[in-house]
Formats: structure tokens, C-alpha cells, sequence
């Protein structure tokens, strides 16, 4: 096991899947956890077995048919929901247990109505009793971008010490800064004196549009596991975005030395899959995965991406499983981006020919959005047949 890799848990099918208008039935579940596997990610949170006898046949139909990711079902720390996702991931090949609680005085007090002591002996036992089931627990400290510090570490010790693998530091509420969330990690890995017996977790919500910083400061102060979802999918604003954290650290591996096994040429065509399959558009601007992350519009930046990709482009969209970059014609557009998609068409101008179109060209640019291939073959004949003798 490589220190530098970081484990990246994809809950598409669990926090994505609690987004209004998302629910997915067994089927559909099934052929996006196939895809999940394919695309290389290290364990699955199929779903919450005791939430619906449909979420327990999906987790145990998962289970059956994942060969080399770990199935994970999340429960709360209560025995009932313990047992029945061990039943639920019985027949997977590595099943892990997602049991946790809140751990912010704000959840403890207006949620639980109780203490920190008994949050931390529930959380020991649930633990405990999970790990009697299954091998591999992970359990989340729900709210701890809010908790006391002090408490959040000894929440982590207790449920390392009662066996569980990997700790979960969830931003629940989308509300830290990148350099508070990472101090909390750094915190744990040098105040937490068993840290060394599990592995810290990062799930981080989007509610100030920080969750992929968040993770990704997590994991530069000493955190091993992302948890994530395609197209940043989940309760309100959303979670951490796979295809975001997957390309920041293949870009930054120079930097950084940390890597995935995701394999990116699949971004595009999955971020597809789920946005059909669970009916939610994808943002045109989304990062990576967006219908315009590889379109040039403006004239000086279609200038300098036609003479070189590298001035306008970071990440080459076949990497991303994209379509080759976009030049759009817009009243912005200059004439090199012109020519460009002249010549794409299968016009042979001159530049002086380009020039004289180019100014017909502003005239119905002004008038539309953007200009189409069909604008602009009309253009094109009406210019050859102006020029032509007849
Ligand atoms: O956001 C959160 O805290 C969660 C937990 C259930 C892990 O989704
Ligand atoms: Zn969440």
C-alpha cells in the first residue's frame, strides 16, 4: 500500500442519490456500480440498508456483483441498522460498514439531546459491534467542520481503539475554509496518539462552493480517503466532484506526489451516465465535465489556443474522455477562430477573402448568439458567388 495513494469512496449511489428527483431504482443502481468499478474507484457506498427493503436489495445486489472495490453501507450507530447492512453486504467480497454520529455540540445538544460522554460510548459500541460483523469499519464523526477540537480527537481515538479502519471527518454543512478544514486534519494526525492504526476520511459539502478545496487540503495535511460523487451530486449543495479531485491530482502530481486509480478517460462518459440516468443536468461551466470546458469563444484566447492548446487548455479533453475542444463563433470571435472554422468546412480562403467575410460575418454574429455551421456555409456561398465571374 502506497502512502501517496489516495482511496477515493464514490457515494453517487448513497449522498447523490438523496437529491430530489435522484432516487434510483435497483437496476439503475446496478449498472452505475459497474460503471464505478470500471472507472476505478476503491469502495462504493451502495446505499442505507435500513432505509427502504429497495436500498437493501440494491446494496445486497451490488454486493454480489462488485468483484474488486469494497461495497459499503452506511447505518447509524444503532445495532438494528448495523446488522441489517452486514446482512445487505454479506455476499460482497470486501464489505464495509459506514456507522458514525454527530459530533458537533450543535448536533450532540439540538439533535441527540445528550453529552459528549455518551456520544463517545455509543460511538465505541457501535463500532465495536460492527467490526464483530465485518472487517473494515468506517465510522463518521458527523459535523466535525463544526465539533470542539479536543472532543473530535478523542471521538477518533475511541473509535480507533474499538477497531475502526478509517475515520471520517466530515464538513456536513459545507461550512469550512480550506485552511480550517485542513488545520482539523492536521490536528488529528498529530494529536490523535493511535492515528497511525487507520486512515482519515474527507467528505466535504459544497454549501460554499469549497468542497473540493476542502478535500483536497485534507488530503495535502495527511488525510488518505475523498469522499466524492460524479458531477459533485448531493444533499443541497452538493458534495466533493470525483472528476474534480481525480484531475487535481493528476495535474499536481509533480507537487503534490499524490495519485488515484481513476481512470480519467472515463469522466466524461460516466458524468453522461449520470446525469441521464438521474435526470440532473450538468452546468455548462461544471469543471471537467461541462458542455463548455473545452469551448474557446473569446477572440484572443481562439488566437492563441489555434497556435498552441497549451496557452488556453491545462488538461487535453481526450485525457477526460471529451470531445476534441471547441472554437464557438460569437460577436467576440476574430478571425483566425473565423478561418479556422472556414477551413473545417471545407472553404480554401485566402486571408484577404477571410478579411472581406469577416466583416459579413460580424453583421449576423451581432444579431445571434452564436454563429452555426449553417450561418456560416451561407455566408461562404454568398461570398464565392459574389467573387465568382459568372
Ligand atoms: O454529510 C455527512 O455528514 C454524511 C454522513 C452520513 C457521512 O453524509
Ligand atoms: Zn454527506
Amino acid at each position: 500500500m502506497s502512502d501517496n495513494k489516495i482511496y477515493i469512496f464514490d457515494t453517487t449511489l448513497r449522498d447523490g442519490e438523496q437529491v430530489p428527483g435522484c432516487k434510483l431504482n435497483t437496476k439503475e443502481k446496478l449498472e452505475l456500480a459497474a460503471l464505478l468499478e470500471e472507472l476505478g474507484v476503491d469502495i462504493i457506498e451502495a446505499g442505507f440498508p435500513i432505509s427502504s427493503p429497495g436500498d437493501f436489495e440494491s446494496v445486497h445486489e451490488i454486493s454480489k456483483m462488485i468483484k474488486h472495490a469494497s461495497v459499503c453501507g452506511l447505518t447509524r450507530s444503532v445495532n438494528k441498522d448495523i446488522e441489517v447492512a452486514a446482512a445487505a453486504l454479506k455476499p460482497a467480497k470486501h464489505p464495509r460498514i459506514h456507522t458514525g454520529i454527530g459530533s458537533s455540540d450543535i448536533h450532540i445538544i439540538n439533535k441527540f439531546n445528550t453529552t459528549r460522554e455518551n456520544i463517545l460510548e455509543r460511538a465505541a459500541s457501535a463500532t465495536k459491534f460492527a467490526r464483530n460483523l465485518v472487517g473494515d469499519v468506517e465510522f463518521f464523526c458527523e459535523d466535525a467542520g463544526r465539533a470542539n477540537l479536543e472532543f473530535l480527537a478523542r471521538l477518533v481515538e475511541t473509535v480507533i481503539a474499538a477497531g475502526a479502519t478509517v475515520v471520517n471527518i466530515p464538513d456536513t454543512t459545507g461550512y469550512c475554509l480550506p485552511s480550517q478544514y485542513g488545520a482539523i486534519i492536521s490536528y488529528l494526525m498529530n494529536n490523535v496518539p493511535n492515528i497511525d492504526k487507520a486512515i482519515l476520511s474527507c467528505h466535504c459539502h459544497n454549501d460554499l462552493g469549497l468542497a473540493t478545496a476542502n478535500s483536497i487540503e485534507g488530503v495535502i495535511r495527511g488525510a488518505r480517503q475523498i469522499e466524492c460523487t460524479i458531477n459533485g451530486l448531493g444533499e443541497r449543495a452538493g458534495n466533493t466532484s470525483l472528476e474534480e479531485v481525480a484531475m487535481i491530482l493528476k495535474q499536481h502530481h509533480a507537487d503534490l506526489g499524490l495519485h488515484t486509480s481513476i481512470k480519467s478517460k472515463m469522466l466524461n462518459p460516466i458524468s453522461h451516465k449520470v446525469s441521464e440516468i438521474m435526470r440532473m443536468p450538468v452546468q455548462p461551466n461544471k469543471a471537467i465535465v461541462g458542455a463548455n470546458a473545452f469551448s474557446h469563444s473569446s477572440g484572443i484566447h481562439q488566437d492563441g489556443f489555434l497556435k498552441n492548446a497549451i496557452t488556453y487548455e491545462i488538461i487535453d479533453p481526450h485525457d477526460v474522455g471529451a470531445d476534441t475542444s471547441k472554437i464557438v463563433l460569437t460577436a467576440r470571435s476574430g478571425r483566425s477562430a473565423l478561418a479556422f472554422r472556414l477551413h473545417n468546412l471545407g472553404f480554401k480562403f485566402t486571408r484577404n477573402d477571410v478579411d472581406v467575410l469577416y466583416d459579413h460575418f460580424l453583421i449576423v454574429a451581432d444579431e445571434k448568439k452564436e454563429v452555426m455551421d449553417d450561418d456560416l456555409i451561407m455566408l461562404a456561398n454568398a461570398f464565392e458567388s459574389e467573387v465568382t465571374p459568372q
